[in-house]
This record gives structure tokens, sequence and C-alpha cells, in this order.
């Protein structure tokens, strides 16, 4: 065992790391918009089951086993199961890691462009199709977006390359209670708009009819993206924890939080777009098209523009800093390299497989990957193969390898009282499994 290996400063260090990298694009600008899209308030009672049901059992397990390993992903997996070939999953992992992060970094950039054009005041007075265009005129340049997409990519390096403590926990111990700060402004904005109201009763009033198998697919994407499960994000963050810490509790604390704040995001967005008489439907261009024409018409639109998308970008880079940290883990323990190292070449690895996404939207636009642009494709090579894959194997390895007495005996090492341990084991052998395969298969058509 490596005595040397940082852990987590203290228990808030440790949550705020994780709500950090929980809270992201996920939740700020894909889940308003797939509510948007797939009928408010029934959408948002099948996500919650979806969450507690299945997000933080497998969550518990995750923790639990990156806690038993303490050391990268790979790693993990071999200590645990020395023989067999789980170690496997580890890889998909990491691949996985610099896939997200690689397009990930593409759309943050964008809204760093973003945040620039808010406080310059280009979005004054602007019409929808003037806003479309400049929206255009952005993702389709061959190397402005590439700039951004490039600064994004140095600020998560220069994160992860200070470690844990004085890195990633510092960061998001600084940059978290400012991103629940500007939500709260935006909220109070939004509510209070004329003809608000509609939107709230829009987001919290059922419909049913609107729940289709699609929807329910789309759902469990959601919960395994938004909760960063699936990929070894969590096993990661779990390697630097205390064993004085309580997993189920801290689990429920931090999934709880990702889903407030998910909400809370829906209610900034949604509200805006009844009172200004626009569609919630719309998908990607709300945020990038919508959203400003609507701050545009405000008084104050610059300022409020601006905080929305500053609050987008310190989302982001959170959950920026946790993909690389998968990643970085395993080149330093591997390969022996040094952090800075590790962090500098695997980042600008990213940053060359970001390359063609953000070229997809321009230069590559008529370039496509199974009928899919390449930013698009890598998006859903993450939600519907990579995650659920990466979530599938995690969830046989500790039902059925591990064995769920295991995870108990962690989750003991705190506390004797293990609540719905049985209930647990029944979802991590069995309900998760089933749902996974199903999301993969119904992947593929
Ligand atoms: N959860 C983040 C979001 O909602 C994204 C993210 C960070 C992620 N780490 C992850 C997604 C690991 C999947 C796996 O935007």
């Amino acid at each position: 065992m490596n005595e040397n290996r940082e852990k987590w400063g203290s228990r808030s260090g440790f949550i705020l790391a994780m709500v950090g990298s929980a809270i992201g694009l996920g939740n700020i600008w894909r889940f308003p918009t797939v509510v948007g899209q797939s009928g408010g308030g029934a959408f948002i009672l099948l996500y919650l089951l979806i969450i507690f049901g299945i997000g933080i059992p497998l969550m518990i397990g995750e923790l639990a086993i990156g806690r038993r390993g303490k050391s990268n992903i790979v790693a993990t997996f071999k200590k645990i199961n020395p023989k067999g070939k789980w170690w496997i999953t580890g890889v998909i992992g990491v691949t996985s890691g610099f896939v997200i992060l690689s397009f990930y970094s593409v759309i943050s950039g964008w809204v760093m462009a973003y945040i620039v054009k808010f406080i310059s005041g280009e979005f004054n007075n602007l019409d929808t199709q003037e806003i479309s265009h400049t929206y255009e005129s952005l993702v389709s340049h061959p190397s402005v977006p590439l700039f951004w997409h490039g600064l994004f990519m140095v600020m998560v390096i220069s994160i992860v390359m200070l470690g844990i403590h004085k890195g990633i926990e510092k960061t998001s111990k600084i940059l978290m209670p400012i991103l629940f700060a500007i939500l709260l402004i935006l909220v109070f904005r939004s509510i209070t708009l004329e003809g608000a109201a509609e939107g709230i009763k829009w987001l919290f009033k059922p419909d049913w009819s609107l729940i289709t198998i699609p929807t329910i697919l789309s759902a469990l994407g959601q919960v395994f993206f938004s909760l960063s499960l699936g990929m070894g994000t969590i096993i990661t963050y779990g390697s630097y924890l205390n064993d004085s810490e309580n997993i189920p509790y801290n689990s429920v604390i931090i999934a709880f939080s990702d889903v407030f704040i998910a909400i809370i995001s829906a209610v900034v967005i949604i509200p805006a777009v009844f009172a200004y008489g626009v569609q919630p439907d719309v998908g990607m261009p709300l945020i990038f098209i919508t959203l400003p024409l609507i701050f545009g018409a405000l008084p104050l639109g610059n300022f409020f523009g601006t905080l929305f998308f500053i609050l987008l970008l310190i989302a982001s880079l959170t959950s920026g800093i946790s993909l690389l940290q998968v990643v970085v883990a395993y080149f330093t323990e591997t390969f022996k390299w040094s952090k800075k190292k590790a962090s500098i070449i695997t980042g600008f690895i990213t940053f060359l497989m970001g390359i063609p996404s953000s070229l997809s939207t321009g230069l590559l636009e008529n370039y496509t990957i199974f009928g899919e642009p390449i930013l698009d494709f890598m998006d859903s090579l993450s939600s519907r193969i990579l995650l659920p894959v990466g979530g599938l194997l995690t969830a046989l390895f500790i039902g059925w390898v591990w064995k769920p007495k295991s995870t108990i005996e962690e989750m003991q090492k705190q506390d004797n009282k293990v609540p719905l341990g049985r209930q647990w084991s029944f979802v991590v052998k069995f309900i998760l499994p089933v749902v996974l395969s199903y999301i993969i298969i119904s992947g593929f058509f």
C-alpha cells in the first residue's frame, strides 16, 4: 500500500469535489434541455426515481471499491481481483475519460467565448436570427473555438497538476459556493419575470403521455452522465477517501445536491423561456441561442447573461478536472510520471482529440459517423455505450465478483449499521445489470 498517497483534507472538501464533478454541463445545460423535450413534471419524477433507485446504489458501490483499492481504476480492479480480467473495466474508464473530456472541453470553450461576448455587449438588441448567426459564426470558425478549447484544457491541466489537495479540493471549495450564489441570484431573477408562473406550472405538471421508452432511456443516460457514474470518476475520488467517512450518507448528500441543482437550473431557464413566449423543446440551441435572446431583452441583461455563462464555466471546470484526474491517476501510478508531466501530456492528448469535435460544427460539418456529426457522435458514444458498458461491468463486478458482502464490510468501517443492505444487494446484482444491458442494446438501434 502506498502510504504517501494523497487523501481529501476534509469531509466538506470531498463532498464539494464530488458535487463539483457531478454538477456540470449535464445539469445546467442538458437537464433543462431534456426536460423541455420530454414533458416537464413527469420526467422530473421519473428522474428522481432513477437517481434514488439506481444512481445512488451504484455510487455507493463505486465509492466502496475506490476506497478499498486506494489506487487508480485499473490497479483497483487488479488489486481486488488479481486473476480476472476485470481491469479492462478500468481501461474502458480511462478511455472514456479522454473521450468525454475532449468534447466537453469544446463546449466549455464556447461557454467562455460567450462570457466575453456578453461582457462586450455583443448580444445587445439582437433578434433571434442575428443571435443564431453569432452562434453559427462562432462554432463554424476553424480556429477561434480551438483557442477557447485549448484555454479550457490549460485551466483543467493547471488545477489537476497541483494534486488532489491543493488542486482539486481547493478549487472546488472556492468555486462551488460561488456557483450556488450565482444560481440563487438567477433563480430569483427568473421567477420574478412577468409570465414566469406559466413556466413553473409547466415544469412541475406531469404529462404522463410523454413518458415513453425513449424518454426512460434518456432519463437513465442523463442520470449516469450527471452523477459521473460508470466511468471511474467516483472510484477515483473514492480512492482518496478516509475510512472514517460514511459512504451511503455521503452518496445521498451528493446525489441530492446534484438533482437539486439540475431542477433549480430548469427553474432558471424554463420560466424565462415561457415569459418570452419561446418553446422549451428546441434542444441544443436553447442555451446558446434562446437564452442570449432572453437576456438581451432584460434590463441588466448583459450582467445576468455574463453571470449565467460564468455559472456554466464553473460547473464545467469542476467536472473537467474530475475527468482528467481519472486519467492522470492512472498515468502517474502506472508509469511513475510526475503529476505535472502526466497532466500536461494527457491534457494535450485530450486537446488533440477534441479538434475533430470542434471542427465538426464548421469545416467538417458534412462529415458524419453513423449519421451523426463528430461532436454528437462523441456525446452519444459516451452516454449510450461507454458509460453504460462501464457501469454494467462495474455493477457485475460489485455484485458478483467482489460480492455485496465486501461492499457492506467496507461501509461498516465507519458504522456497523448499514441501512437497506439487502435491498441494495438486490439492486446491484439484478436491477442494475438488467437495466444497463437494456440501455446498451437499445443504444445500438
Ligand atoms: N457529471 C458531469 C456533468 O453533469 C460530467 C462528468 C464529469 C462526467 N465526470 C464524469 C460524466 C464522469 C460521466 C462520467 O456535466
